[in-house]
């Protein structure tokens, strides 16, 4: 397994461009199994979980093919209706599938995710609202069995008000209603950017939805999706928010001038907020998608929650914990969506901290000097969040496990190392 060594304390300079989003990529390339046409998808980012899912998209009988142009998916000739435990275990956005499985065969089966390392993950809202399209459901030996018994095997449509506002629940239920007999409106949905974006690509396939990104979207259910609807066969998506905002936070942590190109700043209105409470000097050049870091007097430090968005992103609690460590007064930062979100907590304390844990908040003094050490990834932001303090600490970190990194920043060693910082990738002997 890799590792990642990281001489601090770190300065970094010049201008670091973020990759598409992986949370809008991996919808978007299941929301393609719906079309019997080919389609194309322009920029997806490398990442091991993109590989994962263009794995399975070709285990259900997806031709894919990658040229300069991009990924393009055909989903013509679908094989099966069944998606491995081998697949979905290793991660949970597989899960996604069964909505458009339902659409196309009138049944799927799907492998129980499973849990992950940062909590149970249910699927109890997916399945309510399916079975409000009028799947039948069973689970039975770790796999979820959900068919159609109308004649004509299609789902209706309905009103189906989401318990929490799951931003998976939501995007397997646009899919679902995509092909659906009549209209479907789902309430209380999540309006994460990229569930805006999963909408405008089921819009450029020719579906029908209105309203994706805000807590109401109306989907009218059409027979087929031909691509029609768009002059262009190349889609291109959003940019990563949360890859931005880690790199936002490398600057601010290290005190550094970096320019930061790519970024649909309105998608980090909050996180914005929160870095320029605590002293973050941040310039948003929006005309030309990128936000631009600038050194700032002392950081302090702050009170967050996480939540649904547009609140505090829960994927960037671990990145902002970093920075509390660094600011002068102390922070306690709060997450709500998640129920074991602070395993970095332990490996941040081997670099010289005290965070402590009450509940589901952390307590962080702040003003810490950090020494490198060797130091262990335990889950995708949690790495992050390590790899932030290996660049202020003083001397050498080891980061083990990296490739939790590697499912979700696309060549994060290469973009640190071009911006100035002391980074090597090795192999490591564990
Ligand atoms: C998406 O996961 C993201 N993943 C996560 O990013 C992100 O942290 C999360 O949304 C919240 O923003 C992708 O988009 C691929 P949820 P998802 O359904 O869809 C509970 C990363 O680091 N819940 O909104 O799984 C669930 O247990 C990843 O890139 C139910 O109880 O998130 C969790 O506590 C990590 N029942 C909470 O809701 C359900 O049926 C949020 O889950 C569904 C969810």
């Amino acid at each position: 397994m890799d590792k990642l060594i990281i001489v601090g304390p770190a300065k970094l300079s010049g201008s670091v461009r973020v990759s598409s989003s992986k949370n809008a990529s991996l919808p978007i390339l299941v929301a393609s199994l719906l079309s019997t046409r080919p389609v194309t998808l322009k920029n997806l980012p490398r990442l091991r979980d993109i590989e994962t899912m263009l794995k399975l998209l070709r285990n259900l009988g997806a031709v894919v093919t990658q040229d300069e142009r991009g990924t393009t998916i055909d989903s013509a000739n679908l094989s099966t209706f069944s998606a491995t435990y081998e697949l979905v275990k290793t991660m949970r956005a597989s899960f996604l599938v069964l909505g458009p499985l339902l659409s196309r065969f009138g049944e799927g089966k799907v492998s129980l995710p499973g849990g992950c390392a940062i909590g149970v993950r249910a699927i109890d809202i997916h399945l309510d609202g399916l079975a409000k399209m009028g799947a039948k459901i069973e689970l039975n030996a770790g796999h979820v069995q959900a068919k159609i018994d109308s004649d004509d095997r299609r789902l209706h449509g309905g009103e189906i008000h989401l318990s929490f506002p799951s931003v998976g629940a939501t995007e397997n239920l646009m899919m679902a209603a995509t092909l659906a007999k009549g209209t479907t409106i789902i309430k209380n949905a999540a309006r994460e950017p990229e569930v805006e974006d999963l909408g405008n690509f089921i819009n450029f396939l020719g579906g029908k939805v209105k309203g994706a990104g805000e807590s109401e979207v109306i989907i009218e259910g059409v027979d087929y999706l031909d691509c029609a609807s768009s002059g262009q066969r190349e889609y291109e998506v959003i940019p990563d928010r949360i890859e931005a905002a880690t790199y936002i936070i490398a600057a601010a942590m290290t005190g550094s001038t970096l320019e930061v190109v790519n970024v649909i700043s309105r998608h980090l209105d909050t996180v914005i907020a929160v870095l320029r409470d605590m002293g973050v000097n941040l310039e948003l050049d929006e005309e030309n998608n990128l936000v631009r870091v600038l050194p700032s007097n002392e950081l302090k430090g702050m009170h967050v929650d996480t939540a649904p968005y547009p609140g505090f992103p829960t994927d960037v609690q671990a990145q902002l914990m970093a920075l509390a460590m660094v600011a002068k007064t102390p922070s306690v930062i709060t997450e709500h969506i998640f129920e074991n979100r602070f395993m970095h907590v332990p490996e941040l304390n081997r670099l010289g901290t005290n965070i402590f844990l009450r509940g589901n908040s952390a307590f962080i003094s702040g003003n810490y000097k950090l020494k490198g050490a060797p130091i262990m990834c335990t889950d995708l932001r949690a790495s992050a969040a390590l790899v932030l303090a290996a660049l202020v600490a003083e001397g050498r970190s080891d980061i083990s496990r990296i490739y939790h990194l590697d499912r979700g920043y696309e060549g994060l060693d290469s973009k640190l190392k071009s911006l100035g910082v002391n980074i090597e990738r090795a192999k490591n002997g564990l």
